[in-house]
């Protein structure tokens, strides 16, 4: 298999976009992309494009002709990658699996989703469809339901308190009010945390991230391209791995086996330990999996997220520098489009373009979850490129 590096990033700001379109989005941030990269349409050979349920959400499907179409590149393949919240991680990692293959030197992978335009409780209804439905959505389950249930035994097995978790919002709003692309760009409290509305005990509104529209693009090439580019960052390690769709089938609430299969397969394929990771953007859909994300990528031991995180060790610059963008909470959740935005931010870090939430970085990780962990995706990237 050939080396790949990202050669090129674009993404929208996430946040309500009334008056913008999912076309609209995601062309636009297929244009900033290219524009990065400083290439033409024509030099891509390939598209893939992640994205839940637009069929849903706006009544749109069939969105790889869709996205094909609108970005005036008609005539070469395009694929949409559908796995929930991890769609975005997908279609970076088929699109990097294609060109390491031999059969592209140059593609685009994208991310995109607009869920603004439904109420909240049609939304919750909607992204429940990425659980069970039989056994978890027919019985009144909702996504918030499922992570509560896991913060109340992360909290029995090991003590973890409301305040570590919310602890964990408060990090990624400090970095979100750096982040002009971030839907809520300012700072909270613990105690914001602690009084805002319940939403599912102990889970509160500050606790969740958002409903969000947004899209997120970056351009892949291969080894012998790349080289000729400015600034390529390598994909030095990858990792998917799938678990038991319902909550209830795994052998734990407080742990992603999903997570900790890909995970040892990205850092393999890397060769680094956790240590060596300096910034990492982690799948907090709710501030527990955020914690339950430290203990699963080996940045802290089982059971201690919640101290690690108390000592401060996930902030600009410590031990390992989490969700230096504003995380899914604070910088918003367009679930299709979040994990190729997680891959934008340490694409951004590793090339030193963060400004002001800039933090010292060799290797960055991007931690990508579908549903409560039935799909994960973990990647690494490094500055320099790893020969095999
Ligand atoms: N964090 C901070 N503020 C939030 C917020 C969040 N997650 N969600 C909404 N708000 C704010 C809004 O900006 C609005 O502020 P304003 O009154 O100043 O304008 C206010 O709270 C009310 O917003 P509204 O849209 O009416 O909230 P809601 O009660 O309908 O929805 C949640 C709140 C938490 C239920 C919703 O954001 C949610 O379902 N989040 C989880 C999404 C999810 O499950 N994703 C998939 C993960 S697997």
């Amino acid at each position: 298999m050939r080396n790949v590096a990202v050669v090129g990033i674009g993404e929208t700001a996430f946040g309500e976009h009334w008056e913008k379109s999912l076309r609209a989005l995601a062309v636009e941030a297929g244009i900033a992309a290219i524009r990065d990269a400083n290439i033409e349409g024509a030099d891509i050979e390939a598209m893939y494009i992640g994205n839940m349920s637009a069929g849903k959400f706006i009544g749109q499907e069939h969105l790889a002709a869709l996205a094909v179409d609108q970005a005036g590149l008609v005539g070469i393949p395009s694929s949409r990658l559908e796995a929930a919240c991890a769609s975005g991680s997908l279609a970076f990692r088929q699109a990097c699996l294609a060109v390491a293959s031999g059969e592209y030197d140059i593609v685009i992978a994208a991310g995109a989703e607009k869920m603004t335009d439904l109420q909240t409780e049609d939304v919750t209804t909607t992204l429940m469809g990425a659980g069970d439905q039989e056994w978890e959505g027919w019985l009144g389950m909702t996504f918030p339901g499922l992570y509560a249930l896991m913060a109340r035994r992360h909290m029995y097995e090991y003590n973890t308190t409301r305040e570590q978790m919310a602890l964990f919002s408060v990090n990624g709003h400090k970095n979100a009010a750096l982040n002009p692309k971030a839907q809520f760009p300012f700072e909270i409290t613990v105690e914001d945390v602690l009084n805002s509305p319940l939403v599912a005990d102990p889970l509160r509104l500050l606790d969740c991230s958002p409903v969000s529209d947004g899209a997120a693009a970056v351009i892949i090439a291969s080894e012998d391209v790349a080289k000729r580019f400015e600034n390529p960052i390598w994909l030095i390690g990858s990792g998917q791995a799938t678990d038991n769709l319902a909550l209830h089938d795994r052998k734990s609430l407080t742990s992603l086996r999903a997570t900790k299969i890909a995970a040892k397969r990205a850092y393999e394929q890397a060769g680094i330990a956790p240590e060596k990771i300096d910034v990492a953007e982690v799948h907090d859909c709710f501030s527990i999996n955020g914690l339950v994300a430290l203990e699963d990528l080996g940045f802290c031991e089982r059971g201690k997220s919640g101290k690690f995180v108390e000592d401060g060790n996930i902030e600009r610059g410590a031990a390992v520098s989490i969700n230096t963008s504003g995380g899914l909470k604070a910088k918003g959740h367009p679930v299709g489009a979040t994990g190729i935005s997680q891959i934008i931010e340490i694409v951004k870090q590793l090339r030193g373009e963060c400004g002001k939430r800039q933090v010292p970085a060799e290797f960055g990780l991007t931690h990508n979850v579908g549903g409560t962990g039935a799909t994960v995706v973990v990647n690494i990237f490094g500055k320099e490129l790893k020969e095999r």
